[in-house]
């Protein structure tokens, strides 16, 4: 597909598939947008999906199914124990991983809390190449604490590095040297590493940390589920894997790992999770909490019509027509803002574009949640419907100090294979209208603060009437809509 030239020598993303099924948006005019943010607290989680035009908040359980998928989903066998729907979910991952114990799980967090539950103690360290919010959440809820030794390159928020998702290998090395194995509860590689933008692993540099792993006799864990992308990113990027197909490459990233776990919310277009190992202690200390959290082994709290749409969607994942949708539709719009001169994050990354707030909006300060704030605003003037990644989402530290977060985003994520080019043309334009009256944007404080993964539920206010007049200003350029 990328093959194919265009003879305006234009260079688009070109999308192998064509959707079957439409769903209708609405665009409300800004007064309700006005309105919609302030009932939401400038929460873009708190919106009603009535009031969002595109909604760009995330790819987790939103991504569109095939055809394959939904055909798959009338021939679920609906069982309590024993389906033959989780026999073929379970084959395919096998086949897929090479790991020969699979357990299901309701989604990617419900893998963390038994993974947590089982290695975690108190005192215990899990390094990563970078933290996710919940995996966070659940390593120290179990009395750990969480070590992030990404290369420098991660947070710089432009850069040309193809793999900024990468382990810096020496600092892990001379970590784990300093502190002594016992006391890592586990290593964990998270692929398209989530918080710095969708950036990926290389393979060279995963095996530079399964030899690590190896010769302190640490475990390895990789959080996958945003696999998808990790693979295509390696296909084009990793010079030494350019022979290898997307199926060999999965099987050269699970051969390095003890264990694999990911949310089916991402890799394989369903809803759902699951971890695989083929650890045989480990799958029998990790299968005993099962049946107490998600549900029996042969569902852990999926609905089996969703099962065999994930067996079908991770077997899709092998194809690259099938993967390679968001992440070129990502690095359009990540270069078209670019040309623009609004700050993004650079490479283009997997999962959505970032915005970078700290630049975008670098009058208001850390303490008013910059990346919230600018997230608010673009949905006023849009419609469009993006996610804080800064200090709110990163929420405080154990004294209930507010930690500033290493970076300020607005992730605009593009759910596969759901939005079109003339939706992306769309959100461009809305930012490029808002950057050049970014001054009028101001700072938000918080009215009402949850202890634990603020950033879903929180509910802010403006520091000053900045809404309003961005509303107006809006409207007099551009109309109501
Ligand atoms: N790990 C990563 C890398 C994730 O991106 C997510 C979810 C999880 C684990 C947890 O999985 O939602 O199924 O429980 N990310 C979503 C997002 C929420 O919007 O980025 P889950």
């Amino acid at each position: 597909m990328k093959e194919s030239k265009l003879f305006s020598g234009q260079r688009i993303p070109l999308e192998m598939h064509k959707p079957k099924i439409v769903q209708k948006l609405s665009l409300v005019p800004t007064e309700r947008r006005l309105q919609a943010i302030k009932e939401a607290g400038f929460n873009t989680f708190l919106l009603k999906n009535g009031d969002v035009f595109l909604d760009m908040l995330t790819d987790s359980g939103v991504n569109a199914m095939s055809d394959r998928q939904q055909a798959a989903m009338m021939v679920a066998d609906d069982s309590y124990a024993g389906s033959r729907t989780f026999t073929r979910l379970e084959r395919t991952c096998q086949d897929l991983f090479g790991m020969q114990h699979f357990l299901p799980a309701h989604q990617g967090r419900a893998c963390e809390n038994i993974l947590s539950q089982v290695l975690v103690h108190p005192g215990s360290v899990v390094v990563t190449n970078y933290h996710f919010t919940t995996t966070k959440a659940h390593v120290v809820l179990n009395g750990g604490t969480v070590e992030e030794l990404p290369i420098a390159e991660a947070l710089q928020t432009t850069s040309d590095h193809p793999f900024k998702g990468n382990m810096d290998l020496g600092r892990l090395k001379a970590f784990i040297g300093e502190h002594g194995s016992e006391k890592i509860a586990f290593v964990r590689m998270e692929a398209g590493t989530n918080l710095i933008g969708g950036q990926p692993f290389s393979l060279g540099n995963l095996a530079g940390v399964r030899d690590i792993c190896d010769a302190y006799g640490v475990l390895l864990v990789l959080d996958a589920s945003l696999l998808a992308d990790n693979l295509y990113f390696i296909k084009r990027r990793e010079v030494k894997c350019q022979g290898l197909s997307i199926r060999e490459i999965t099987r050269r990233i699970c051969d390095l790992v003890d264990v694999l776990y990911f949310s089916g919310r991402k890799l394989g277009c369903a809803r759902g999770g699951g971890l695989c190992t083929n650890r045989d202690d480990l799958f029998v200390s990790l299968r005993e909490l099962i049946p107490l959290y998600e549900g029996f082994l042969t569902y852990g709290g999926m609905s089996v019509r969703e099962m065999e749409a994930m067996a079908v969607g991770l077997e899709e994942t092998m194809d690259e027509d099938m993967i390679n949708q968001a992440p070129e539709f990502i690095d359009y719009m990540v270069n078209e803002l670019e040309k623009l001169g609004i700050p993004v994050v650079t490479p283009p990354g997997g999962l959505g574009c970032h915005i970078n707030a700290k630049e975008f909006v670098d009058h208001i300060p850390q303490s008013q949640y910059p990346a919230c704030a600018l997230a608010a605003a673009l949905y006023i003037v849009s419609g469009v419907r993006g996610m804080e990644r800064g200090t709110l989402s990163e929420g405080r530290d154990e004294e209930g100090n507010e930690s500033l977060a290493d970076l300020e985003l607005v992730r605009l994520a593009l759910p596969r294979r759901v939005y079109t080019l003339s939706h992306v043309k769309y959100t461009i334009d809305r930012i490029t209208w808002l950057y050049e009256h970014r001054q009028m944007i101001g700072g938000l404080t918080f009215v009402d603060e949850p202890k634990t993964l603020r950033f879903f539920l929180g509910r802010l206010d403006a520091l000053s009437d900045w809404p309003e007049r961005l509303g107006k200003k809006f409207e007099s350029d551009l109309g109501r809509i």
